[in-house]
């Protein structure tokens, strides 16, 4: 059996690979086209493809190899993957389901950095421009009885809530498919409608993987629901948000602020972003971290394990 890496895996996932017995080819590419992933695909014949968020796994490239059986995502979200085309492909796939306190914790670090201005206090200070204490500089705001609106409250949303209710005495407010009842208790949350998360939130925080449904979720429409004193966090998929109207809203001061961890163009950043002074932007780190890669690292070889040896992997999404 052999597995294809499309680049690098930090941690022990390849490792564990070798030791079930696995051949290993690892590529490096800083980022592959359809056509060469395909032809890379095409002239090692893996059994298994273990790629990255940024690989476009298309019909093209799943048709690539008739002998391949799974395609292993070291990632949670796996908007990257053409599922359609896998399952007439006859490929299985899987993601790395990481238990999402990484993420949750950039969130809240991004929600604090917003409401007390580090970023824009840090570039400042760090320029040599302080010249002494002033009520009037970098005042931000408290998050202590603020509301915190959660679009999508799964793994990754219901920890940040509660980091943000338990640690700043934030009030939360959700709206999800599904009701979290957990959730609920832990932190009263109060489940709505989207809009009514929108229209109700001192912070919005965006917790959902990127589909047809959530592409532009936050569009002009939505962020004029927003209070003008409210804040934009968006720590999972750049395409949720329309990023010309997010512009035009943080230009136009219509809201006050945005943390983006992710980018609709990634990984271009627009200059228009890149110009505001209310913004702060981090370049796609919500899973970075030493426990969060290893634990992608080790799911998703751990994925390819199991399907080779016809079990059901923990991350399975589609099974052939
Ligand atoms: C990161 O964005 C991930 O999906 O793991
Ligand atoms: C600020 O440093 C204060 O003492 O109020």
């Amino acid at each position: 059996m052999k597995a294809l890496l499309t680049h690098r895996m930090p941690g022990s996932g390849q490792a564990m690979l070798e030791a079930a017995g696995i051949s290993v080819v690892v590529s490096d590419a800083r980022a592959y086209s359809e056509a060469s992933l395909a032809a890379l695909v095409a002239r090692h014949k893996p059994d298994a493809v273990i790629s990255y968020l940024t690989d476009p796994i298309t019909e093209k490239v799943l048709r690539a190899h008739g002998g391949l059986k799974i395609v292993s995502n070291y990632a949670v979200g796996y908007n990257n993957v053409d599922l359609d085309a896998a399952r007439r492909a006859g490929v299985a796939v899987a993601n790395a389901p990481v238990d999402g306190y990484s993420v949750a914790e950039l969130t809240a670090a991004l929600v604090v950095s917003l409401s007390r201005r580090i970023a824009e206090a840090h570039a400042y200070t760090a320029k040599g421009r302080y010249k002494g204490w002033d009520p009037d500089l970098f005042v931000g705001s408290v998050l202590q009885g603020k509301t915190l609106g959660l679009v999508g409250a799964g793994r990754i949303g219901s920890k940040a809530a509660e980091i943000l209710s338990k640690g700043f005495g934030m009030k939360v407010a959700y709206s999800d498919a599904a009701r979290n009842e957990r959730l609920e208790r832990e932190t009263g949350a109060a489940r709505m409608e989207v809009d009514d998360v929108f229209r109700s939130a001192d912070v919005v925080s965006l917790h959902v993987p990127l589909t047809d449904e959530t592409r532009h979720l936050v569009d002009e429409r939505r962020l004029s629901l927003m209070k003008p004193d409210a804040f934009l966090i968006n720590t999972a998929r750049g395409p949720v948000v329309d990023e010309r109207a997010l512009v035009a809203a943080l230009k136009d001061k219509a809201i006050a602020g945005a943390a983006l961890d992710v980018f609709e163009f990634e990984p271009k950043v627009s200059a228009a972003l890149r110009k505001l002074p209310n913004v702060v932007l981090t370049p796609h780190i919500g899973s970075a971290t030493l426990e969060s890669r290893e634990e992608m690292s080790r799911a998703a070889a751990q994925n390819v394990i199991d399907f080779l040896s016809n079990k059901k992997p923990v991350g399975a999404i589609l099974m052939p």
